[in-house]
């Protein structure tokens, strides 16, 4: 397959540290320029990265006829509007989670993939890591008897004012930065949506208002996910999948090491001290490559991307809806996704 041309929105730290170098080992993705409002920080990453091209506007990437696809890895506020004019400059978008800032804004990127035919897809990099498709395969294989409660943590200590997660007008916060992982994969895993959620919110007055503490709860119609998501707490990470007959976890859920191997634990629950447990290790792997390569495939022979826009929307419905019970006080309903 000929490699996709990309070009990057942005020198984003995630961009320039991980996500940048782990496509450039794909075998689908050439990075050919990156761009930044500041063509001096482009032309750095551009130099360290061996990457061909630096622009000093993100205007100048879009108008360059070699870019044919883009990776958006802005702050959250400025994915929507940027992805729309990748599209309609006829670029395929890469764009990261979360998708917008809620699932209004964020229906115009249907609106933009219908109307330009371009691919854009959510870089949920987790969706295309194989511990996740192998738990899937699991629970569903009846491993753990029925899944009925999911239960994950999501934190780190974040306390800089100038860290676009610390601007809450810029779509900072707690549960659009993390509290959209254990909402995605345990939508993943139960293969279906929550019926209503409940939230509880704390948010940081010092900090223009984030929420910094966040926890919920997801009923679905096979059983409940239960988690809490916190930019002011120690590093942690773990989703834990609970069945009739036993539990899986994965060691690292969200961020698995890039080129590491990772492993998932499966507990048949026979004693309390790990009698019944099994450990199965996945082949060192990066699920930013896999991302990449995934969705160049995508546009080069069609078929899905890594994650679709209209599984975007649904995820962006439930952050929408724990937002608002945290408002209400009351149970609300995922809605408007389509
Ligand atoms: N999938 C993952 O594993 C993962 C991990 C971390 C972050 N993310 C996502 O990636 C995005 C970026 O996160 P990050 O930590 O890399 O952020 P970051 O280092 O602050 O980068 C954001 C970039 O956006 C550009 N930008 C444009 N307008 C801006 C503005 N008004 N204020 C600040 N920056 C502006 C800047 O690039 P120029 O100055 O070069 O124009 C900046 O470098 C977020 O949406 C986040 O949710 C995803």
């Amino acid at each position: 397959m000929r490699k996709v041309k990309w070009g990057v929105l942005g020198a984003a730290k995630i961009a320039v540290t991980r996500v940048i170098p782990a496509m450039q080992l794909g075998d689908c993705c050439e990075i050919v320029g990156i761009a930044s409002r500041d063509r001096e920080k482009a032309g750095k990453a551009a130099r360290e990265l061996g990457i061909p091209k630096a622009y000093g506007s993100y205007e100048e990437m879009l108008a360059d006829p070699e870019i044919e696809a883009v990776y958006n890895p802005l702050p959250n506020h400025l994915h929507v509007p940027w992805s729309v004019r990748a599209a309609e400059a006829g670029k395929h978008v890469l764009c990261e989670k979360p998708i917008g800032m809620n699932t209004a804004e964020a229906r115009q990127l249907l609106e933009a993939r219908d109307r330009t035919g371009v691919a854009i897809g959510e870089a949920f990099m987790v969706a295309v890591h194989p511990q996740w498709a192998r738990i899937i395969e699991l629970v569903r294989g009846g491993r753990i008897g029925e899944l009925r409660s999911v239960v994950g943590t999501f934190s780190y200590y974040n306390v800089d004012p100038a860290n676009v997660r610390n601007v809450r007008e810029w779509g900072g916060g707690g549960l659009m930065d993390i509290g959209c992982y254990p909402i995605k994969t345990s939508r993943m895993v139960f293969g279906e949506e929550p019926a209503r959620v409940f939230g509880a919110m704390t948010r940081d007055a010092r900090l223009g208002g984030v929420d910094v503490l966040t926890s919920a709860i997801l009923e679905y119609p096979q059983g409940h996910c239960v988690f809490t998501c916190s930019m002011q707490l120690q590093q942690q990470q773990s989703m834990r999948f609970y069945g009739t007959k036993g539990r899986i976890e994965p060691e690292i859920p969200f961020n698995a090491t890039p080129g590491g191997t990772s492993r998932i634990t499966i507990d048949d629950g026979r004693d309390l001290t790990g009698g019944g447990r099994a450990v199965e290790e996945f082949a060192a792997c990066d699920q930013y490559t896999l991302q990449g390569d995934r969705f160049s495939r995508a546009v080069r022979e069609g078929g899905a991307v890594p994650v679709t826009l209209e599984d975007s929307l649904r995820n962006m419905a439930v952050i929408d809806a724990v937002v608002r019970s945290a408002e209400t006080g009351k149970w609300e309903k995922p809605a408007g996704w389509l």
